[in-house]
């Protein structure tokens, strides 16, 4: 029997009215990279959010390693726990994720909370400030650092527990390229391909290199599956789901009608 890190079935979540997730089914892998595409308000961000135990579907039902996710089950201390422990969610804005004075008390945050030792908490910071390349941001405040360093400390806030599941809500949205660029190379390297990482995602172009499975999403539910190369070249899969659309134009040496190329939206 495989190894399943999230096992969802036939979630139902409405925020007012509109069900954001209207019948969803997924199932992720231990260990697998998985890519959730799907246009703005496809449900994404619901689907993590739930996946992270920060809100509960109003029916359907989930399991963690075999174990059900609820709400009474996180009244559990114990559970609550380990699932934090287990489970970290890096948030599409990091204003909503840092509130500490400094990087360095950002980051020592989680661990503090998780009752780690003091010299092992200031050991775990600088490493991981090193390897996320943000040493020399120690002692800044988060609240003033540019767009790709606030990603970076959000990331590293939520690395630093070493969680066995990272989910990621558009890690790469609003970088200018080169900190896009890091932020993928980090997500490539991190956990030596053993951590189950499932990151939400419009990017088409960066979707090989972060993911081996993609869901395609529409409407909250999954609409399609397959390898991120499969995906990116069924053009009429993506014009249908809005993640490309066809820019009507001619062409200067001679064609007369007007014709769509397909048109990736970054
Ligand atoms: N806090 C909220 N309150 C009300 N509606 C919301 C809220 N967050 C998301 N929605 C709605 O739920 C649907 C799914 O949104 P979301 O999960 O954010 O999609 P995605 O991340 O794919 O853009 C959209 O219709 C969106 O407008
Ligand atoms: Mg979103």
């Amino acid at each position: 029997m495989p190894d399943f890190a999230f096992q969802a079935r036939n979630l139902v979540y409405r925020y007012n009215q509109a069900a954001a997730l209207d019948g969803l089914s997924m199932a992720v892998h231990k260990g697998e990279r998985l890519a959730l595409v799907g246009a703005n308000g496809s449900g994404k961000s619901t689907l993590l959010r739930i996946l992270d135990g920060l809100i509960f579907p109003q029916s359907g039902e989930l399991m963690f390693f075999q174990e059900p996710v609820t709400e009474r089950r996180f009244q559990d201390s114990g559970f609550n726990f380990q699932f934090r422990r287990r489970v970290g969610l890096v948030f599409q804005n990091p204003d909503v994720q840092l509130f500490n004075p400094t990087v360095f008390d950002e980051l020592a945050f989680g661990p503090l909370q998780l009752r780690w030792p003091k010299s092992e908490i200031r050991d775990r910071v600088e490493a991981t400030l090193a390897s996320m390349d943000i040493t020399h941001l120690r002692d800044r405040s988060p609240h003033r650092l540019s767009g790709g360093e606030k990603k970076r400390v959000a990331i590293a806030s939520v690395m630093i527990l070493d969680p066995e599941v990272l989910l990621l809500d558009e890690p790469t949205a609003a970088l200018d390229p080169r900190s896009e660029s890091q932020i993928i190379d980090l997500l490539v390297s991190w956990g030596g391909g053993r951590k189950t990482v499932i990151t939400a995602t419009h990017d088409l172009d960066s979707l090989e290199e972060i993911a081996d499975r993609c869901l395609l999403f529409e409407s909250g539910r999954v609409v399609a599956e397959g390898a991120p190369l499969q995906i990116v070249h069924d053009v009429p899969l993506l014009e249908r789901t809005r993640l490309v659309h066809p820019h009507h134009h001619t062409h200067p040496e001679g064609e007369s009608q007007p014709h769509p190329h397909p048109h990736v939206h970054r």
